[in-house]
């Protein structure tokens, strides 16, 4: 008999077909099993029909507990109310492992997610587990077609590198033959050697990073989009992470539908970034906006809308401020008083991302930060260096930082200085400061960080739930 997917059925009604998987629910009477099957692909409801069934076999298939694996056969019908379209009228089934005592139970309570992480490898088969980690797959898929349609090799960077990218506070060190050695940051550096080699090129790997940071953005273990361009400037930049975005967000929503809707994830906002340019907003500017937001989030948002009204920067002239979906007032005050925490001039914090992105309908693209408070790497403007001719996306809804990036310094003294300002080891740099000597040209790319991008996609909390097993400073396993 024919074995088909679950995603496959909707194309065999009429047919009889075997289906392999696992029991994900189950209801019913005396006269008949609504068995809900999983396969990996999807859920179908499966009826079976005591009058049609062995009496042994049907009494089996009411005792075994939620994921029996099994295999189910019978005829595809149409079925209007299911959402495949179809279900499957059982004519034959078998148990290949009874399981009685399955430690997941199928509620509508909240769930408690710290112990659903401890059996992450089980949790991954409920649907929306299941749903953020396809999401995951076809944010990939779409980032790799992206990149290829546009002509960018692919570049694999070490994993063990002697040098560090994004300064040594969060270096994990490791020992490699008697030598100290770091797990790579970022693959950037070489994808720079890459970029002078091949023109265009893309790293895609794991990256690590010591983060004694536990927020619900922030992974010791996780994967950056890395693409680097040979004479690619700061306005490049800003259009290739926007196309990329828009390119991935477009290829979720047409892939995604049914994760989507399993997560019940607002998708009008996805649309919304599909249909919408993005903001760029220079550092000044953001800094502006932030006071006045600060003020009005420090209110709380019980205000007149007279109080409310955002000043004319990036469009937003006249209209009203807004606060995070189902935000209490409580929690707009606080986020109100995180704001530009450390004053003006520094780098953004979580609060002021949040904020900046509740304006927007699309990711906003901020540039030109203060040199001050970025990479070694990045170059000046030229017109006024004290600002760097560097990029962060903003994703919407809250999810803060989704992608880094800048234009790279290409002044050979200019770097060598900058390396022993940020007090890096010199002699761990000399490949890199060759792509300086022998023909250096323009050029600079970003980095997006993969989980902080399904995270916002897939509307989960905690990054946490956008990789397959987890790695934050307090878990580890399984
Ligand atoms: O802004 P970051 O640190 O930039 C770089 O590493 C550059 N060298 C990239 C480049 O220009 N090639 O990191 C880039 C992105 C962030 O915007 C964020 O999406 C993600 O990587 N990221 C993290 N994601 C999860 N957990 C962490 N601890 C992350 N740190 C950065
Ligand atoms: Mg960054």
């Amino acid at each position: 008999m024919k074995w088909v997917y679950i995603s496959d059925l909707a194309d065999h009604i009429g047919e009889t077909v075997e289906l392999r998987g696992w029991l994900y629910n189950r209801r019913g009477n005396k006269n008949l099993h609504f068995l809900q099957v999983r396969d990996g692909t999807g859920f179908v409801q499966a009826v079976m029909d005591a009058s049609k069934s062995d009496d042994a076999l049907f009494a089996q298939f009411g005792s075994i507990g939620i994921e029996s694996s099994i295999k189910v056969r019978g005829e595809v019908v149409k079925d209007e109310r299911s959402k495949l379209g179809v279900e499957l009228q059982v004519s034959d089934a078998e148990v290949l492992q009874e399981v009685k005592d399955y430690p997941i139970q199928i509620t509508k309570d909240v769930p408690n997610i710290e112990k659903l992480l401890d059996i992450r490898h089980l949790w991954m088969r409920s649907p929306k587990a299941r749903a953020v980690l396809k999401i995951r797959s076809e944010v990939i898929a779409a980032t790799r077609q992206f990149y290829y349609e546009r002509g960018f090799s692919t570049f694999d960077s070490p994993i063990f590198t002697p040098n560090a990218c994004e300064g040594t506070s969060n270096l994990f060190e490791t020992e490699y033959f008697g030598e100290p050695m770091y797990l790579s940051q970022s693959g950037q550096l070489y994808g720079e050697a890459g970029a002078m080699a091949l023109g265009k090129v893309v790293v895609f790997g794991p990256t690590f990073r010591a983060e004694k940071s536990k927020t619900r953005r922030h992974l010791t273990e996780f994967w950056m989009v890395e693409p680097e361009v040979a004479f690619l400037e700061l306005d490049g930049i800003l259009d290739l992470a926007e196309d990329s975005l828009a390119y991935i967000v477009k290829w979720v929503l047409r892939t995604c539908q049914n994760e989507l809707e399993a997560l019940e994830r607002d998708t009008a906002t996805l649309e919304a970034v599909v249909a919408n340019r993005f903001p760029r907003i220079h550092y000044k500017e953001a800094q502006e906006l932030l006071q006045t937001l600060k003020r009005i989030y420090q209110k709380g948002s019980n205000q007149d809308e007279e109080a409310m009204k955002l000043p004319d920067i990036c469009g937003l002239g006249g209209k009203l401020c807004r606060f995070p979906k189902d935000a209490s007032n409580k929690e707009v005050k606080r986020i109100g008083s995180d704001i530009m925490k450390n004053g003006l001039g520094d780098d953004l914090g979580a609060a002021d991302e949040t904020a900046l992105s509740m304006q927007f309908d699309a990711p906003v693209l901020i540039h030109h930060y203060p040199a001050e408070v970025k990479a070694f790497y990045m170059r000046r403007d030229p017109a006024d260096p004290t600002y760097a001719l560097c990029v962060d996306v903003i994703a919407p809804e809250g999810y803060g930082e989704i992608i880094g990036g800048a234009e790279r310094e290409v002044d050979h003294d200019f770097l060598v200085e900058q390396i022993k300002k940020h007090e890096l080891p010199l002699e761990a740099f000399d490949w890199f400061l060759d792509l300086r000597k022998y023909g250096t040209v323009p050029h600079g790319g970003f980095g997006m960080g993969v989980e902080r991008v399904v995270q916002w996609l897939s509307g989960s909390h905690h990054v946490r739930e956008a990789i397959p097993f987890p790695r934050t400073m307090v878990r580890m396993r399984p």
